[in-house]
């Protein structure tokens, strides 16, 4: 039994912690912090260094500031310790994703969207760090990103405004031209802060890809007609859905694969990875059982490619 199966199976015993949290309304939240553990601008610049993070990377952080215990300086605090980690020759970056309430408002999701206005749901370090005056913000109504440093301009630039892909968020999400290929191309540093891989975005590139490089191995006369049966920002239909309990299952093989690192942050638990060999490995895993990581729409779809 190889090393990828022992993970499946650590996963299959976590799996009922991660149904307690589903019960209660979703996603397994972030650690619980230790208040009596403080943590300065220094610690944290200090905790990434140790990670090899170092001057010029681009990083890019899901957080939970409560995790870490009782921060001096809140969340300025923890975005200037990545800057300090990264120097002024680095970038880093936040998600700033956005949702909508109901039906009605996600029709009009492009009136009601504003880039310098809209908040994220992400949590208070990405809010903070997208008001800065110095931050970049790219220009999608749910995923988008922010950026501050010498690259984060290009990052953020012309997000889904060419190469689009179809996807349950709109055509530009995940298109060629987005924050989250490049996250992909340049092979970012990329963190998790008290929280685990179930927060990883990036689990929404992964599918993007699993649906289109299926598309492109259709048969040509074939593929329109995929294509019009793929999920879209309004439309309902197929997609490649990795469930929250399976990213977990994917986190112990990264883990395990040695992809997938762990330091802290005060109290929380740091984890910490390269992005491209990530996705690389995400998708070569479902390509090769998507029964296993994907829905049963998705792989009956696949029959009929
Ligand atoms: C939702 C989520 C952000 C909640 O984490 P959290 O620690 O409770 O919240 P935030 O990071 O927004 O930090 C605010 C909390 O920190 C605490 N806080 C405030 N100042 C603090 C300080 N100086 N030191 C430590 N904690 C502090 C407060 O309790 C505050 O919670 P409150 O608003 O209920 O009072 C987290 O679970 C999460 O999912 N993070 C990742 C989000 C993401 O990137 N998602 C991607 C798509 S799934």
């Amino acid at each position: 039994m190889g090393s990828t199966d022992s993970a499946k199976r650590a996963a299959q015993r976590q799996k009922s912690a991660v149904e307690v949290e589903a019960a209660a309304g979703g996603y397994m939240d972030h650690e619980p912090g230790d208040p009596s553990i403080h943590v300065t601008r220094k610690g944290v610049a200090a905790a990434l260094r140790a990670t090899g993070l170092g001057p010029g990377d681009t990083v890019l952080f899901h957080s939970s500031l409560s995790s870490m215990g009782t921060v001096v300086g809140g969340a300025d605090a923890v975005i200037d310790g990545f800057l300090d980690a990264v120097g002024p020759a680095g970038t880093v970056a936040a998600p700033t994703l956005s949702s909508w309430r109901e039906l009605r408002e996600k029709r009009r999701v492009w009136d009601l969207w504003s880039i310098s206005d809209t908040p994220t749901y992400c949590g208070l370090i990405p809010e903070t760090f997208r008001r800065r005056p110095e931050a970049y913000r790219s220009n999608h109504y749910s995923h988008s990103v922010s950026a501050i440093g010498p690259r984060a301009e290009e990052l953020t630039a012309n997000h889904g405004q060419s190469g689009l892909r179809e996807s349950p968020w709109g055509s530009g999400a995940f298109a060629v031209q987005s924050p989250w290929q490049r996250f992909y191309d340049w092979n970012v540093f990329y963190c998790l802060i008290g929280v685990n891989c179930q927060r990883l975005t990036m689990v929404h590139f992964v599918e993007t890809h699993l649906v289109h490089r299926t598309l492109a191995r259709a048969a040509p006369d074939r593929r329109q007609a995929l294509l019009a049966q793929v999920r879209g920002w309004t439309s309902d239909g197929i997609w490649a859905s990795i469930g929250t309990d399976k990213r977990l299952v994917a986190e112990e093989i990264f883990r395990e694969k040695g992809l997938l690192h762990f330091g802290s942050i005060g109290s929380a638990r740091l984890r910490y990875m390269r992005i491209q060999p990530v996705v690389a490995a995400w998708i070569a895993l479902a390509e090769n059982d998507p029964a296993y990581w994907c829905s049963e729409g998705f792989v009956r779809w696949l029959d009929n490619t």
